[in-house]
């Protein structure tokens, strides 16, 4: 099949939503990556997304909804913490685990009983869904295991010819995946940390204690997996304050403010001049993705603050790091 390339004008919408509606696959933007869509409701379609991606496994997948209201048909109940995080959060980039519904297909959650819900903030989206008329099942649109894509290209690169059309909607404003909550366990638990700075999320809720499962050795979401995110060149993270690369080696630097000694890398990105963790979260994937197409021998990564944005941009670093 021949992917299209879509853009955001009514008529491209409609086509896109005829796609999504006949069963078919459209990769499309959001705030936080490209998702890869299929009509949630639909189980078929479901299943040709894990095919398109070649995921190993059935991993559960993100419900997107246009309307808030749409939560009370794909979800049985909704407690007080989920209507205050619904309320404040969304359109946004937060995730929220609830216990699902009948019309759920077993597919989408991976056969669990909980479903993972989020109203995107991005109109290209939120027109795509409210055309189509069904929610949107959607994973990040790229292969399993690989850099999310946080530009039409990147999604082209990895998925051409697999899926019918990409919505081309430009750069992704946060480029880092959603937040993922659980509000209905007796502790709250951050299942990954993403677009929505933990500390706002625990702000919203009164201060009250979250478990953040990150780094647990339990995994509790299956994009705590380790080895996600990967590039195609190994990927080390600078843990000593004095490091040289070595010098027989083609190495790459994803810095996140100017970098002092770049005469040792042969292709460098900077994330934030300015040491501005948004401005880094938005650039990340794409960074990475321009440094794993320079032929390097290895990517040195500087670890980013550990605060705001900076947690879920670590979590991936960490996830990138891991065989390599
Ligand atoms: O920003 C995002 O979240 C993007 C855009 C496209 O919305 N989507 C995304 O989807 O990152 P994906 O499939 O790459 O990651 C979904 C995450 C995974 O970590 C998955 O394990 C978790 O959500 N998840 C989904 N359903 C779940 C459930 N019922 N219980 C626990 N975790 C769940
Ligand atoms: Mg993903």
């Amino acid at each position: 099949m021949k992917t299209k390339i879509l853009f955001s004008d009514k008529k491209s919408i409609k086509k896109a939503a005829l796609i999504i509606k006949k069963g078919g696959l459209v990769a499309f933007p959001t705030e936080t990556v490209y998702g890869l869509g299929a009509n949630a409701l639909n189980p078929e379609a479901v299943a040709k997304v894990f095919e398109a991606k070649k995921r190993p496994h059935f991993d559960p997948l993100i419900v997107h909804i246009a309307d808030k209201k749409f939560v009370k048909k794909l979800c049985r109940r909704v407690n007080k913490k989920a209507e205050i995080l619904i309320a404040k959060f969304w359109p946004g980039p937060l995730t929220l685990i609830f216990p699902k519904s009948e019309i759920v297909p077993d597919i989408v959650t991976a056969g669990l009983k909980t479903v993972a819900v989020r109203m995107p903030a991005h109109q290209i989206a939120l027109d795509l869904i409210k055309e189509a008329g069904v929610p949107i099942a959607a994973p990040s649109a790229n292969l399993f295991g690989k850099l999310s894509p946080t530009e039409a290209s990147h999604v082209f690169k990895q998925l051409k010819d697999k899926i019918e059309a990409i919505i081309d909607g430009g750069k992704c404003p946060i480029g880092i995946e959603s937040t993922v909550v659980d509000v209905f366990s007796r502790t709250p638990k951050v299942l990954r940390p993403g677009g929505l700075p933990i500390e706002e999320i625990k702000k919203a809720l009164g201060g009250i204690k979250l478990e953040v499962k990150t780094r647990s050795r339990k995994i509790y979401s299956p994009g705590q997996l380790k080895s996600h995110y990967q590039p195609l060149t190994p990927l080390k993270i600078i843990r000593k304050k004095k490091f040289k690369p070595p010098l027989n080696i083609k190495a790459g630097l994803l810095a996140f403010k100017k970098p002092k000694n770049k005469k040792f890398y042969h292709h460098i990105e900077v994330l934030s001049p300015s040491g501005n963790l948004r401005e880094a979260a938005a650039n990340f994937f794409s960074a990475l993705h321009r440094l794993d197409k320079a032929h390097l021998d290895v990517i040195y990564a500087e670890k980013i603050p550990e605060k705001g944005l900076g947690v879920a941009i670590m979590d991936r670093l960490y996830k990138a790091e891991s065989l390599s």
